[in-house]
C-alpha cells in the first residue's frame, strides 16, 4: 500500500504543485528551490522534516545511502543562448543551477543535468503535460542547460557545499551527428568538469536524448492537461546510440575520467532484447560501470485536439518498457543496472529489482507523491520484503 501519510510538508507540496499547470507547477518548484538554495538554514530546518531512509547499497561502482536517485533533468539548469551569457552569469553570482543545494538536501543523492556542451535554450511553447490519473509525465524540454563550461564553473566556486553523492549527467547536442563530433564533444564536456576540481560520484553519459525535430504545427492548447499557453507542437524522436556508436562515445568519456568516477551510461526505450543485449556488451567494453535504464519513450501527447503533439513520456505508462529494458540488460550483463520509468511506490521497485535492477531513478514520483518521493518508495519497498520474509 502506498504511504501518504508522514506529515504536513510530506503531503502538501505535491498536492499544491499538481493545483497548478504542469509549466507553472515546475516554474513555481524551481522559484522555491532557488530561494532555498540561497537561505541554507531554513533548508536545514525544512531538510529535517524529510527523514531519509537508510539502505546503503553499493551500484555502479558508488556506495548510495539510499537505492532511490533523483533522476536527470531537474537539477538541470537555466538555459543560455551562449556560453560567452551563462559565464557572464556564473561571473555576475547567479544561480545559474536551481536546486543545486536544496534538492540533495531535501530529496538525497541527485543525478544533476544533463549538460550539452554548449548551452541550450531548449523548446518555446508548452513543454510539460501531466496525466494525473494515470501518473504519466510528458515533456519536450528539449535539454535546456547552461553549458558544460558554465555548469563547472558554477558548481566549482561551491565544491564545499556540495553534497557528499551527487552525478552529473552529460548529453551530446541532440542536433549533432557526427559520431566523431559527439566523442570529442563530450569528451571537452568531462574536461570542463574535472578542470574545475569537480568530483562527482558518479558520471552519466546520457545516450538517449531527444532528437528534435523542428517542425513546427499550429494547435490549440487543451484544457485536459492544463498547458499554460497556447503553443505550436513539435514532433520528437528519442533514439539510443547504435552499440558501436555508444561504445566509442562512453569511450571518449572514460578516457577523461579519473578512475575514481565511476561512468555510467543511460539508455533509451523501444528496442529489441537483442539490441539491450549488445549495448550492455559494448558498454561494458567502453569501461561503464552501471546502465540507466530508461530514459523518457517518445509517444503521442494524448490531449485532444492536437494530433501530432511528440513528447518524452514517463511516469506509470513507462513502466512496462522500462522492465522489459532492464530485464534484457541484466540477462545480458554484469554490469549493475539501475532501474528508471514509472517507479511510483515501494511495489512498483520491488518489480524492477526483481527484474534485475539494483537501484532506480525516478523523476515523476516526485510530482506525482511530492518531494519526499524517495524515501517513501524506500520505506514502503522495505516494509513489504520485510512481511513477505516473515
Ligand atoms: C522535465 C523533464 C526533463 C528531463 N530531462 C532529462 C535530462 O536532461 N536528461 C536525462 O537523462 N533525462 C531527463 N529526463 C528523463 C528522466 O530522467 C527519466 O528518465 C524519465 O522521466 C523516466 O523516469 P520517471 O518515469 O520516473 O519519470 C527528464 C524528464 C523530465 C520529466
Amino acid at each position: 500500500m502506498e504511504e501518504n501519510s508522514g506529515g504536513f510538508f510530506n503531503r502538501v507540496p505535491a498536492s499544491y504543485f499538481l493545483r497548478k499547470s504542469p509549466e507553472r507547477a515546475h516554474e513555481s518548484a524551481l522559484r522555491h528551490l532557488r530561494f532555498l538554495d540561497n537561505h541554507p538554514r531554513m533548508l536545514a530546518t525544512m531538510a529535517r522534516r524529510f527523514p531519509k531512509v537508510s539502505w546503503p547499497v553499493e551500484v555502479g561502482g558508488v556506495l548510495l545511502d539510499s537505492p532511490l536517485i533523483l533522476a536527470a533533468g531537474l537539477v538541470k539548469g537555466d538555459g543560455f543562448a551562449s556560453e560567452a551569457e551563462a559565464m557572464e552569469a556564473v561571473g555576475r553570482g547567479r544561480n545559474i543551477i536551481p536546486g543545486w543545494r536544496s534538492v540533495p538536501a531535501i530529496a538525497g543523492a541527485v543525478e544533476m543535468g544533463s549538460f550539452t556542451l554548449a548551452p541550450r535554450l531548449g523548446n518555446s511553447g508548452n513543454v510539460l503535460w501531466r496525466d494525473a490519473e494515470r501518473r504519466t509525465l510528458y515533456n519536450r524540454v528539449g535539454l535546456r542547460n547552461p553549458g558544460a563550461r558554465a555548469a563547472a564553473a558554477f558548481l566549482s566556486e561551491r565544491l564545499a557545499e556540495l553534497p557528499a553523492t551527487y552525478g552529473i549527467s552529460l548529453a551530446a547536442d541532440p542536433d549533432a551527428t557526427d559520431l566523431q563530433q559527439k566523442c570529442e564533444d563530450l569528451a571537452e564536456a568531462t574536461r570542463h568538469f574535472i578542470s574545475a576540481g569537480l568530483c562527482p560520484s558518479w558520471l552519466t553519459v546520457n545516450l538517449s536524448c531527444p532528437n528534435i525535430d523542428h517542425t513546427r504545427l499550429s494547435a490549440p492548447a487543451s484544457p485536459l492537461v492544463s498547458a499554460s499557453q497556447p503553443a505550436p507542437a513539435t514532433a520528437c524522436q528519442t533514439a539510443t546510440e547504435a552499440p558501436d556508436q555508444a561504445n566509442a562515445i562512453c569511450a571518449a568519456v572514460k578516457q577523461e575520467l579519473p578512475e575514481e568516477i565511476p561512468l555510467w551510461a543511460k539508455v533509451g526505450p523501444d528496442l529489441e532484447d537483442a539490441t539491450y543485449h549488445e549495448l550492455a556488451q559494448a558498454l561494458k567494453e567502453a569501461g561503464a560501470k552501471a546502465i540507466v535504464a530508461i530514459n523518457t519513450a517518445t509517444r503521442k501527447v494524448p490531449q485532444s485536439g492536437i494530433a501530432e503533439t511528440q513528447a518524452g513520456m514517463g511516469g506509470a505508462s513507462l513502466r512496462p518498457e522500462a522492465l522489459q529494458a532492464t530485464a534484457a540488460l541484466s540477462a545480458a550483463s554484469t554490469l549493475d543496472i539501475i532501474a528508471c520509468g514509472g517507479i511510483i511506490n515501494g511495489s512498483d521497485f520491488q518489480e524492477f529489482q526483481n527484474a534485475g535492477a539494483k537501484a532506480a531513478q525516478y523523476w515523476s514520483a516526485l510530482v506525482f507523491r511530492g518531494p519526499n518521493a524517495s524515501t517513501l518508495i524506500a520505506r514502503e519497498a522495505r516494509r513489504q520484503s520485510h512481511k513477505l520474509v516473515s
